[in-house]
């Protein structure tokens, strides 16, 4: 399989679990497409041709690595150069060519390619929620500014050592979160927790949320009563970004009883105990590498090849079997 091949496969798999839905998204493409038809050949030299047929900007191949053939995967959460190093070290070991996969596109830089494009998903599950067409623009626009703002620039190191050791780099963020939102969706549906203990029995049952013995590293509540109504609740876990405090207000205001989130800063905090809202915290990097074990394992499913896989940087490899018959840390 060759790098572009796992990056369009992941790609594709994201978008069915994406709660737009397929035809929304292949819409938005369309549009894209069309815009990019009637731009100057100027412009159309500078712009990100991988938009056009990718709706996620956090997911994005950065070293092709000149057509190689994958047969490892050294995958993290957060890359840097350490892992570039290693995974060197690893391809003049015993000659297979790695290709590295980060989760965070921040870490990568150019990989976030577009803010918008991880934030506009927000529209669509606060009007979900209830909240109204403008506010839920309003709401997500202010969040874009904010994060268009403080956007990291990444470590330009990471791809030049990529690109001089020859190893394909890539990131794959929303289509791994895409697969563990809709795995914790599939168990709420499932098991319809009415208060907020049940979904915490719930989402302990994952077994990447039972991986360490770590407080930190487990369902947690931060806010309110374990004996609150569970629903209805907002679940804060695609794209990367939270909703900022105007946006917790509006879900408020729609009746939102419950947050479900990976991190909740104080400013946050504060605003969902100004409308005595619980606030589930889901552990980050577990939570990070659920979603990239469930798509990993579609991945070889549909295309049925398999590649050896070098887990690092706080990912944790679990692989389950489509069979049924159980799932094994590797
Ligand atoms: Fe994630
Ligand atoms: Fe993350």
């Amino acid at each position: 399989m060759t790098p572009e091949t796992l990056i369009g496969t992941a790609v594709d798999l994201g978008i069915d679990k994406d709660p737009r839905g397929r035809r929304a998204l292949e819409a938005k493409l369309k549009s894209r497409k069309e815009r990019f038809r009637d731009l100057p050949r100027a412009d159309q030299s500078r712009y990100d041709v991988a938009s056009l047929s990718n709706p996620f900007g956090d997911t994005r191949l950065v070293v092709n690595g000149q057509g190689v053939e994958i047969e490892s995967l050294l995958i993290g959460i957060d890359i840097g150069p350490e892992e570039v190093f290693l995974g060197d070290k690893l391809k003049k070991k015993d000659g297979t060519s790695p290709m590295i996969i980060s989760h965070h596109a921040s870490a990568l830089g150019k990989a976030l390619a577009s803010v918008w494009d991880t934030i506009d998903v927000q529209i669509h599950m606060m009007k979900e929620a209830g909240v109204s067409s403008e506010e839920a623009d309003r709401v997500t626009r202010e969040l874009e500014a904010v994060k268009e703002k403080n956007r990291i620039q990444g470590n330009p190191r990471i791809i030049q050592r990529a690109e001089a050791a020859d190893i394909p780099l890539a990131s794959i963020h929303a289509p791994a979160d895409l697969y563990a939102h809709a795995h914790i969706m599939d168990k709420v549906t499932e098991f319809e927790p009415t208060t907020v203990a049940e979904f915490l029995e719930v989402v302990g049952q994952v077994k990447e949320f039972q991986g360490l013995p770590d407080k930190r590293r487990v369902p947690r509540l931060t806010l309110g009563s374990t004996r609150a109504p569970f629903q209805p609740a907002y679940f804060s876990l695609i794209g990367g970004w939270n909703p900022l405090a105007s946006g917790i207000e509006v879900l408020a205001q729609a009746g939102i009883q419950t947050l479900v989130m990976i991190e909740c800063h104080a400013e946050l905090s504060r605003m969902a105990r100004k409308h005595g809202m619980n606030v589930v915290l889901l552990p980050h990097y577990p939570y990070d590498s659920l979603g990239l074990n469930l798509l990993l394992d579609e991945v070889m499913s549909v295309t049925g090849e398999s590649f050896q896989i070098f887990a690092c940087s706080n990912y944790l490899r679990l692989e389950r079997n489509n069979r049924g018959e159980g799932e094994t840390w590797k």
